[in-house]
């Protein structure tokens, strides 16, 4: 059913945040994070560097470089996190919940995706370090996909549930777990129906493609993200899940830049760059769903709710004004092709 077209122009919501963010570092950190850093008002930051952001002095240097990167005049405030490692020990998670600037703790399996080789290949070692994230209510971020050649990429998702977050949820109970960029039913469903320590993030891309995007008239490497793209089914499970209003599914871009020749290439790296538009996304997205009055509990909401923090006191301000995006932009001495390249989106910010 076609939902009925809305008439809303222009919608105002207090300022979002953005609960899965790639910011990298240097010069492609000094020239992404504005387009961040306009939109949203806090985002969790992935440790994901290389080296990885494994200790609290390292987010401490990490979040300092960030905000030394922030253009005079804005606001924002990274909220960092930890790699988790099978050498991390549970006095460093002490350390990250005393700093009061590190927010979660995000499991990597190891080689599941970009810069993953430090993760974790045995849940099982993590045991002292996961009862000391329950103990002190520091959420585990987790990238949800097995890495077992066997398993189908399509059901890495499906088959980490089974295989790793069911048995993790009934040893940890109190443990408190986002599960990142949700992209299947399974995932949406294992949410809907556990505790109120599980909560799972979804990206704007996910909202709004399906797999075809991936090979729509030849190979698009540019809709090559992880986890990849899925079946319709699971795109329109992942749009009930966001406009359901249930407080367990939040924003979570995962915006993630690799430079054009490295997406270009006969080995393309997986990730999506949406920070130029993210809002923006969303709203086309919960507008096609006829449901633009969840989209401020989505994304100002239930993230800082989640993460027990204040909800933002400021606002932003959308109109429904079609605009488009750039071919290509520069970014960190690099070309990077946007989300929508050469395309339209169909909501932008106030000015
Ligand atoms: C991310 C990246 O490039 O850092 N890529 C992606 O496809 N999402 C890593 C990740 O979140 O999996
Ligand atoms: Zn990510």
């Amino acid at each position: 059913m076609t939902p009925p077209e809305s008439t809303v122009q222009r919608l105002v919501i207090t300022r979002p945040d953005d609960w899965h963010l790639h910011l990298r570092d240097g010069a492609m950190l000094r020239d992404v994070l504005p387009d961040t850093a306009s939109r949203f008002g806090r985002a969790i930051v992935m440790p994901n560097l290389a080296p990885p952001v494994v200790t609290t002095a390292q987010a401490q240097a990490y979040r300092e470089r960030i905000l030394a990167a922030l253009p005079a005049g804005m606001r924002f405030e990274p909220l960092m996190t930890l790699y988790l490692t099978e050498d991390t020990a549970p006095a460093e998670i002490e350390r990250a919940r005393a700093s009061g600037f590190v927010h979660g703790v995000k499991l990597y399996p190891a080689n599941a995706t970009t810069n993953s080789q430090a993760g974790v290949a045995d849940l099982r070692r993590c045991g002292s370090v996961l009862e000391a994230m329950q103990r002190l209510g520091l959420p585990l971020l987790v990238h949800g996909e097995v890495t077992d050649p066997d398993v189908d990429v399509f059901d890495r998702e499906a088959v980490f549930i089974e295989r790793h977050l069911e048995p993790l949820v009934r040893d940890f109970p109190r443990l408190r777990i986002v599960l990142e960029h949700i992209t299947t039913t399974v995932a949406a469903q294992f949410v809907h129906a556990a505790s109120d320590n599980i909560a799972a993030t979804i990206t704007a891309h996910h909202l709004l493609l399906n797999r075809n995007a991936l090979f729509a008239g030849g190979l698009r490497p540019h809709h090559y993200c992880l986890p990849v793209l899925k079946r319709e089914m699971h795109r329109q499970a992942l749009v009930a899940a966001a406009i359901s209003g249930s407080p367990k599914f939040f924003l979570g871009t995962d915006s993630a830049p690799h430079p054009k020749h490295a997406k270009e290439s006969g080995c393309g790296c997986a990730g999506i760059y949406t920070a130029h538009a993210a809002i923006e996304l969303y709203a086309e997205a919960f507008d096609r769903a006829g449901a633009l009055d969840r989209l401020e509990g989505f994304s100002s909401f239930h993230g800082p709710d989640f993460y027990r923090l204040p909800r933002n006191s400021d606002t932003i301000a959308l109109e429904r004004i079609a605009f488009q995006v750039p071919d290509i932009i520069e970014k960190g001495g690099d070309t990077l092709v946007p989300f929508r390249s050469g395309e339209s989106i169909a909501w932008r910010i106030a000015r």
